[in-house]
């Protein structure tokens, strides 16, 4: 059992949750998740290790709820405990001397870049984040983001920060204006997906978080394989960071959404016997 420390709601769709992890927050790396099931009778998720505290012994992620799953989370409060939790998984980022990089980041991902973005600024790197948002209100962590960037750009719909772009605009401003080295992009797969097609024309590495459907995150079972420079990769093992310019993202799109029917079904059987009762 793992006992929750900390659950709260950031904006309307995206909460923390700090749990007790003392192993787990001795390895912890940039770019790695862990697996958890918030019930004995739910299904594991990965969530991206948006923070940690190796004194502490504690660890932090940052998720939107979207399903059963994360939703059956935003029940759960201090002192609770999840039966599972697993980590951490996956290959950790590659932090080294780039020069420039700019970290694009959207929904749950803005979280999630957080201890990469603060591995580059450490290594040396000139950090550029570029944030965007459905609406003014859905942006957080936006101090702990600026404290590890030289420069901060946020795109909301409603034009109430710099601009109301899409990523694909915002991110092409700023890749004129500097001369980039890197962009790192985490988030929902679209906004990966067209950081990506921004900046392949460009010729600029761009390292993308893929996020498929994980069933064990450890490379037993499948779930997770999507295509990348042709090959066959499997994103927990193998990833989850690849080159956004070599990945099958039309495959990634479809089998994304296999499970969709029964995830839709899942959320309303719950809500029935969960919230609707109370
Ligand atoms: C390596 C890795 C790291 C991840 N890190 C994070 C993280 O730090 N924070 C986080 O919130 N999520 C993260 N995700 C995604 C997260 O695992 C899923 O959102 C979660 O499994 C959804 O479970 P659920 O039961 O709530 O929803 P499901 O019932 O599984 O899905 C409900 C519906 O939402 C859609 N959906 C699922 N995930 C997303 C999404 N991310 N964005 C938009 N729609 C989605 C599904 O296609 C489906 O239609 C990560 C995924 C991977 C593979
Ligand atoms: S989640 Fe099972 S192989 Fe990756």
């Amino acid at each position: 059992m793992t006992k929750i420390l900390r659950r709260e709601r950031l904006v309307p769709n995206i909460h923390l949750i700090e749990v007790e992890a003392p192993e787990i927050s001795r390895k912890a790396q940039p770019g790695q998740f862990v697996m958890l099931m918030p019930d004995e009778k739910g299904e594991r998720i990965p969530l991206t290790i948006a923070d940690w505290d190796k004194e502490k012994g504690t660890v932090t992620s940052v998720f939107m709820v979207v399903g059963t799953s994360t939703q059956k989370l935003t029940m759960l409060e201090a002192g609770d405990d999840i039966p599972v939790y697993v980590g951490p998984l996956g290959k950790p980022a590659e932090i080294e001397k780039f020069g420039t990089v700019v970290c694009a980041a959207g929904c749950y991902g803005i979280g999630a870049i957080y201890p990469i973005a603060r591995a580059l600024k450490e290594a040396g790197n000139k950090v550029i984040t570029v944030l965007d948002l459905k609406a003014n209100y859905l942006l957080y962590w936006e101090e702990r983001l600026q404290a590890v960037s030289d420069d901060i750009f946020v795109s909301s719909r409603d034009g109430y920060y710099d601009c109301k772009d899409y990523i694909p605009q915002v991110l092409g401003g700023v890749l004129k204006g500097n001369k980039v080295d890197r962009v790192v992009s985490i988030g929902c797969t679209y906004l990966m997906y067209t950081c990506s097609e921004t900046t392949r024309p460009l010729g600029i590495k761009t390292i993308v978080s893929l996020n498929p459907v994980m069933v064990d995150g450890t490379g037993m079972c499948g779930a997770c394989r999507c295509t990348v420079e042709g090959r066959n990769k499997f994103a927990c093992v193998d990833g989850p960071d690849f080159d956004g310019h070599s990945v099958d993202w039309q495959e990634l799109f479809f089998r994304r959404k296999s499970y969709f029917e029964d995830e839709i079904t899942s959320l309303c059987y719950w809500e029935k016997e969960n919230l609707l009762k109370s």
